[in-house]
């Protein structure tokens, strides 16, 4: 009888890391896939027009001189994410990030994605 109820254990666990594992395994690829399959249209970098954006919307979180606050700094964001996803964070927002699509031209996220993305 005891033999048994081990039996049943062992399997049910068996069994349940096959799942987590059969489960985790298209999570990792999804995140994988998350880079964003456009592509952000090439502009000049305006970093005055895009510096008066960030101190009236930005700077409360990621600080005045990009060093980070509540929301993490920006000051080499350009070479750790590309363009496209730049523009999706500041369009969609992701956890704290607020989304800025109905408070900002397309325009404007634009002028904020060129010269975030130039900074490296
Ligand atoms: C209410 C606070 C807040 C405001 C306002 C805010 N952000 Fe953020 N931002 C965050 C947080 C928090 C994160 C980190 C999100 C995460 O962990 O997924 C973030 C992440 C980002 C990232 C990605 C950084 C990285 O290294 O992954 C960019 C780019 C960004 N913000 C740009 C902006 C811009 C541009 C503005 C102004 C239009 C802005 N943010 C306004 C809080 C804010």
């Amino acid at each position: 009888m005891y033999k048994w109820i081990m039996f049943t254990l062992f399997g049910l666990a068996g069994l349940l890391i096959i799942f987590l594992v059969a489960t985790g395994l298209p999570e990792k690829q999804e995140v994988a896939e998350q880079e964003p399959q456009f592509t952000v249209p090439e502009m000049a970098v305006d970093a005055e027009a895009a510096g008066q954006i960030f101190q009236s919307r930005c700077i409360s979180c990621h600080g005045t001189d990009l060093q980070g606050g509540a929301g993490p700094a920006l000051a080499t964001v350009g070479s750790t994410l590309s363009k496209e996803r730049i523009y999706t964070v500041i369009k969609e927002g992701r956890g704290g990030m607020p989304s800025f699509e109905k408070q900002l031209s397309e325009d404007e996220i634009l002028t904020l994605t060129t010269w975030l993305s130039s900074l490296k």
